[in-house]
C-alpha cells in the first residue's frame, strides 16, 4: 500500500510540473519548480505516518521462539491487561486509591504500560466492539508483549524469516538495522517508574539487575549471532546462572 500510494504521489508530482512547465504564456508566478517543492514537503511528513512499522503481537513469534515465549506467557508482562479489569489485583488497587470495581481497560492513561504500543503508529488502539477485526487485533496486543523490548516486528520479520530460512550468520547491528532494539535499562523506566499509580513514589527504586533475571522469559543461546552478547544467564536454579 505505502509503496503504491507513493507510487501516485509521484506521479501527481511530475503531472503537475508538466502542467506548469508546458503553459505556453508562462504569467503565473508558480514555477514548476514551487510546485514540485511542496509536493516533495508533503511526501516525506505523509510517508513518515504511514511508513511506521507496525506491531504484530506476541503470537507471531511464538512458532520460531517458543521457548521465549512460553516462560513469558507465564510471567506477568503477559497478563498485564487483565490487572485492568474490574476485580483484579483488587487489593493493589485499593491500597493506592483505585476503584477495584471500575474497569480500566480502555483508560488512556493506563493503556500506554499495559498494551504493546499503546498511542504510537501501529500499536494498541481501543475497538470498536462491534468490529471483530479490531477486537481481534486488540487482543493480540494485550500486555507487555515481546514487541515492547524487542520493537515493532514488522519491521524485522522479514530478515528473520530469511536468516531462519538460510541459516546463515549474521551479527546483532544488522538486525538492529533492521528496526529492533537493544533490551537496555530504558526500556523497562519507560514504565517500571514512578508515573505508575501502584507505586509509592517517595520510595520507588527499580533494581535493573535483579528484576531482568527473573522477569523477562527464558533464554536460549543465539546460534547464528556471529557476535552473541551479554544475554542475561537463565535463571533456572542449577543452571550456573546468577552470581
Ligand atoms: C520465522 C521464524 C522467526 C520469527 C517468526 C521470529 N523470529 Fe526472531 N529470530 C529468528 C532467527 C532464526 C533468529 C536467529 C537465531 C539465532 O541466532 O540462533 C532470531 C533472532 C531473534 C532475536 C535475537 C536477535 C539478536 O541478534 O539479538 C530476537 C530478540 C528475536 N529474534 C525476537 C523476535 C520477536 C520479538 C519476534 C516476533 C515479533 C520474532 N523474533 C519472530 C527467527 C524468527
Ligand atoms: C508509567 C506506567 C504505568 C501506568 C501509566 C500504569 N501502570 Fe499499572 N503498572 C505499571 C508497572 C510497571 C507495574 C508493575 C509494578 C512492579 O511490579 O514493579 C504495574 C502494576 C499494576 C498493577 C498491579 C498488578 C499486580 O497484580 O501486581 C495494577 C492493578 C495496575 N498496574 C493498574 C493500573 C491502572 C488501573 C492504571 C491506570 C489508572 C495503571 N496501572 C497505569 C506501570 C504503569
Ligand atoms: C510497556 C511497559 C513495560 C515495560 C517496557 C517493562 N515492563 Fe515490567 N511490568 C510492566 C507492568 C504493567 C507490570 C505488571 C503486570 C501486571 O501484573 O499487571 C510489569 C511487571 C514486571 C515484573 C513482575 C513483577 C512481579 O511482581 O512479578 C518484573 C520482574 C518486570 N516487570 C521487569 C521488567 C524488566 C526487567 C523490563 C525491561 C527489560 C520491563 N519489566 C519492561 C510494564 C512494563
Ligand atoms: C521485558 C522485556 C522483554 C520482553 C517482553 C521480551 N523480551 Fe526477549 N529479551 C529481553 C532481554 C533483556 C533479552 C536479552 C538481551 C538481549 O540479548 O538483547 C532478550 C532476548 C531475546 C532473544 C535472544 C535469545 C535469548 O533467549 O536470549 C529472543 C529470541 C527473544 N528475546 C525473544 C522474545 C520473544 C519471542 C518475546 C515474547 C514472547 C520476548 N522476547 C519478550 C527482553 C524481553
Amino acid at each position: 500500500m505505502v509503496k503504491l500510494r507513493v507510487l501516485i504521489l509521484v506521479g501527481v508530482i511530475v503531472v503537475l510540473g508538466l502542467v506548469v512547465a508546458l503553459q505556453p504564456n508562462r504569467t503565473s508566478s508558480v514555477s514548476a519548480a514551487d510546485v514540485t517543492s511542496v509536493a516533495v514537503s508533503i511526501l516525506p511528513s505523509s510517508l513518515g505516518v504511514d511508513d511506521a512499522p507496525e506491531y504484530v503481537g506476541s503470537k507471531k513469534c511464538k512458532i520460531c521462539h517458543i521457548v521465549q515465549y512460553r516462560s513469558w506467557e507465564k510471567l506477568k508482562h503477559a497478563k498485564a491487561f487483565e490487572s485492568l479489569k474490574p476485580d483484579q489485583a483488587s487489593e493493589i488497587k485499593t491500597q493506592f486509591g483505585l476503584d477495584p470495581s471500575k474497569d480500566y481497560s480502555t483508560d488512556a492513561t493506563c493503556l500506554a504500560c499495559h498494551t504493546v504500543g499503546f498511542g504510537k503508529p501501529g500499536g494498541y488502539v481501543v475497538p470498536d466492539t462491534k468490529d471483530s477485526k479490531a477486537v481481534k487485533r486488540a487482543k493480540s496486543l494485550e500486555g507487555i508483549g515481546c514487541e515492547m523490548c524487542h520493537g515493532p516486528g514488522e519491521s524485522y520479520l522479514k530478515l528473520h524469516k530469511e536468516i531462519m530460512k538460510s541459516k546463515r550468520k549474521y551479527k546483532h547491528d544488522e538486525m538492529f538495522a533492521a528496526g529492533m532494539t537493544p533490551v537496555e535499562e530504558s526500556t523497562c523506566l519507560s514504565c517500571h517508574n514512578t508515573k505508575n499509580p501502584t507505586v509509592d513514589k517517595e520510595s520507588y527504586t527499580f533494581n535493573y539487575h535483579e528484576r531482568l533475571v527473573d522477569g523477562v522469559h527464558e533464554h536460549k543461546p543465539l546460534k547464528l549471532c556471529e557476535d552473541p552478547h551479554a544475554t542475561p544467564k537463565p535463571s533456572s536454579p542449577g543452571s550456573g546462572g546468577g552470581s
